[in-house]
């Protein structure tokens, strides 16, 4: 079972006070209210994200994409900026990333993006069945030693729990360098009666999907160190 993230600011200050000394990012997640939420509860998600997002309403037409461990938002950013009709839940985290991330949303007065410090894995506790039209998980820890697997966020459980939160024809976006893992999710994803993957590659970069493909910050940081196969698979929920 995953911790939660704790609340020190509110529930012990002092020591919110020693942790920011360490780490003021953990301060600095509490600068942008109107778009990052550092301790989510389901009702002031749902109050940000009603209030923000116009794709719960029912006359909105765009669609609904989720990043698990969005890192500083590169990713995020640029699908945000290309498809301003959608709207973005990112999950992170990492306090420094999440404040990059909230820096660069909020520099470029981008209005459809929303980030939680929350896991992924609990994620069904803010949103309800039929809500997600895409779900992307690039460059997860891999957690590559066998005894740590199971902490891994894409699992079969995962996917099955996620499954009726997705829309009718809901997607999983998954890179990755770590390719027994990229493996790993494929046949997991097969044997899966309802997802259906309809693009793979286990080199992206050599593939055709390398013309769509944004870039992660990871992913950056790769292209600088010898560019290693990456695994890229878009599967489609049945
Ligand atoms: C290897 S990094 C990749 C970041 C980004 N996706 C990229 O490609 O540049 C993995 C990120 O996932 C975040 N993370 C790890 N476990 C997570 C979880 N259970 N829920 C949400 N984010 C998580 C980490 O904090 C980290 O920033």
């Amino acid at each position: 079972m995953r911790y939660r993230p704790r609340n020190h600011r509110d529930k012990n200050p002092e020591v919110f006070s020693q942790l920011v000394k360490n780490n003021p990012y953990m301060a600095r997640v509490y600068d942008y209210p109107k778009l990052l939420i550092p301790h989510p509860t389901p009702e002031n998600f749902q109050q940000l994200w009603s209030s923000k997002i116009k794709a719960v309403s029912d006359t909105h037409s765009g669609k609904v994409h989720l990043e698990i461990g969005c890192g500083s938002g590169r990713y995020l950013i640029e699908w945000a900026q290309e498809n301003p009709q959608d709207s973005f839940i990112g999950l992170e985290l990492r306090y420094k990333r999440l404040v990059l991330a909230a820096k660069k949303i909020e520099q470029q007065t981008i209005s459809n993006i929303i980030l939680m410090r929350e896991h992924g894995e609990f994620i069904d506790e803010y949103l309800p069945h039929n809500s997600i039209d895409c779900m992307h998980i690039n460059f997860p820890d891999p957690w590559s030693k066998k005894a740590r697997r199971k902490h891994r966020i894409l699992s079969a459980d995962f996917l099955t729990k996620m499954h009726p939160y997705f829309r009718s024809s809901g997607e999983l976006r998954f890179k990755t360098d770590h390719l027994e893992y990229f493996e790993t999710v494929t046949e997991i994803l097969q044997k899966l009666e309802n997802y259906k993957i309809v693009g793979h590659t286990t080199d992206l970069q050599r593939s055709n999907y390398i013309e769509n493909n944004i870039l992660t910050e990871f992913e950056m940081l790769f292209k600088s160190k010898g560019n290693p196969p990456i695994g890229y698979l878009r599967a489609e929920t049945l």
